[in-house]
């Protein structure tokens, strides 16, 4: 990490390293927030130890894949761009390939068979990394995937990857202590350990020295975070008075642990977004049940209602599996009911995916058919896609407060950037930048985005 003094304070620098003259290390990265934020602190661990960043794989001496393991799906796609790096070690053998993260976890010594992989390292072992990468220089694999209890990265600033520099993640926590039955992450993250709200705050600070204006709080269960006597509401507060200037979200909430403390210091400070995450999993209380989330649908539907009452401008996405063992066609409609009744203004949806070793996989049978899986599943889409376009028309006609992140994909001459409630505005540039927060008079919009244009200026 450099220290740059610009005369009125020092800053550290979270940008990535281009140097021609140090080895380069090329990194992609599958998988949730977390994977995208340890894969921040893997470059800055790696920067520390001499390498620069490469985004030209073709110029790298070393290529991380940062891996995922929750679906089968992901690491089927894994598996395909190992193949792909088997190319490229054809035509420079001098070339070495780690495989990080959760994928390195679950399948451990035995990723190091194929031939293309010289390196696997687990998500608690990402110091050793550098040591780990020397020895491929003489030929020797290297692998290490023991779990900690206490690691957290702590001291590590992430070396920040995303270009344009507006929104951030801070982990604070790692691991995790619940045991859905479906779940691999405890297996591939480990056991739940929370991070010292001083180090959070010290990289919250680092962020908005280098300008960032929003920070999402990562957790698998953020609900627990805990050290000593701060809960996760706590901390919450603590860094919405920390960056007054900076939009604050979290992720992930889970309903049983979701306290109404949080929603009160949600409502409490402005600064801190009105969405939630709240994955359900299923609407019928009985697979709730065998997928040990630990609350029923009514549960669930009471937290919903409380988090109206107290933030009535919340909005709520959620997580949503079809055809875990033993679904019945009425506990799929219960799904399907349960998304009516909370109205979701978004949803991942995906098809159950057995993974090895898991609570489901020793226990049940994966007795639901494909084809089956894929009707509700594509039932559930179909659904999320009109409760979607009903959130979003509601919207048509309000001023909403857009934080602005990118040029729109499909053309230079407009902007995109998200409300408080996560959705994705689209707006002609007028005088607008990128790190602005502009109000936005909203006049149309799809099941994914709402359109409209710029007023700031107008309103005080
Ligand atoms: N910690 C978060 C989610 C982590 S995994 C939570 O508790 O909600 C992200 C999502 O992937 C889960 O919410 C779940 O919907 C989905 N998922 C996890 N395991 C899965 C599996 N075996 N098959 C299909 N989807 C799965
Ligand atoms: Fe997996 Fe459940 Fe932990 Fe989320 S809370 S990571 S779904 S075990
Ligand atoms: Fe995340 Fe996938 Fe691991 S969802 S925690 S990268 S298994």
């Amino acid at each position: 990490m450099q220290a740059a003094n610009t005369g009125k304070r020092t800053v550290i620098s979270i940008r990535p390293v281009f140097d021609s003259d140090r080895p380069k290390v090329y990194l992609e990265t599958y998988g949730c927030q977390m994977n995208v934020n340890d894969s921040e602190v893997v470059v800055a661990i790696m920067q520390k130890a001499g390498y620069s960043v490469t985004k030209n794989i073709g110029d790298a001496n070393l290529i991380l894949i940062n891996t995922c393991s929750v679906r089968d799906n992901a690491e089927q796609r894994v598996w395909g761009r190992l193949e792909y790096f088997r190319q490229e070690k054809k035509k420079r053998p001098n070339v070495s390939i780690g495989l990080i993260g959760c994928m390195a976890e679950r399948l451990k010594e035995s990723l190091l068979e194929n031939n293309i992989v010289d390196v696997v390292v687990g998500p608690d072992a990402y110091r050793e990394l550098p040591k780990l990468v020397e020895k491929t220089e003489s030929g020797q694999k290297g692998i290490n995937v023991l779990l900690s209890r206490d690691e957290t990265y702590s001291d590590i600033s992430p070396v920040r990857l995303d270009k344009t520099g507006v929104t951030a993640f801070i982990s604070i926590m790692r691991g995790c202590n619940n045991v859905c039955a479906f779940c691999v992450v405890p297996y591939t993250r480990g056991g739940e350990r929370s991070r010292n709200p001083e180090t959070v705050l010290r990289e919250l600070k680092e962020l908005s020295d280098n300008g960032y204006r929003e920070v999402t709080l990562l957790g698998q269960n953020v609900d627990s975070y805990s050290w000593k006597d701060v809960t996760f509401a706590g901390l919450l507060a603590m860094v919405a008075e920390s960056a007054p200037e900076m939009r604050v979200r979290f992720s992930t909430s889970h309903p049983r642990d979701m306290t109404d403390d949080v929603l009160k210091t949600m409502a409490k400070y402005g600064n801190i977004c009105n969405y939630i995450h709240l994955p359900v999993q299923s609407g019928s209380s009985a697979i709730l049940q065998s997928m040990n989330r630990k609350y029923t649908r009514e549960e669930y539907l009471q937290r919903i209602k409380t988090i109206r009452e107290i933030m009535p401008d919340c909005a709520v996405s959620t997580d949503i599996i079809a055809g875990f063992c033993g679904e019945t066609q009425k506990d799929h409609e219960d799904t399907l009911s349960l998304m009516r009744e909370v109205g979701y203004d978004f949803a991942y949806m995906f098809k159950y995916s057995e993974r090895p070793n898991t609570k489901a996989a020793r226990h049940f049978k994966d007795d639901v058919p494909e084809d089956v899986k894929i009707r509700r599943l594509t039932e559930i889409i179909e659904l999320q896609s009109e409760l979607s376009l009903t959130s979003h028309k509601k919207d048509v006609g309000s001023i909403v407060e857009v934080l602005v992140e990118d040029t729109s994909k499909r053309s230079e001459n407009d902007l995109c950037g998200r409300t408080p409630q996560n959705k994705t505005v689209v707006f002609p540039k007028g005088n607008n930048k990128i790190g602005d927060l502009v109000k936005i008079k909203i006049t149309d919009c799809s099941q994914a985005t709402l359109k409209g244009f710029a007023i700031s200026g107008l309103l005080t």
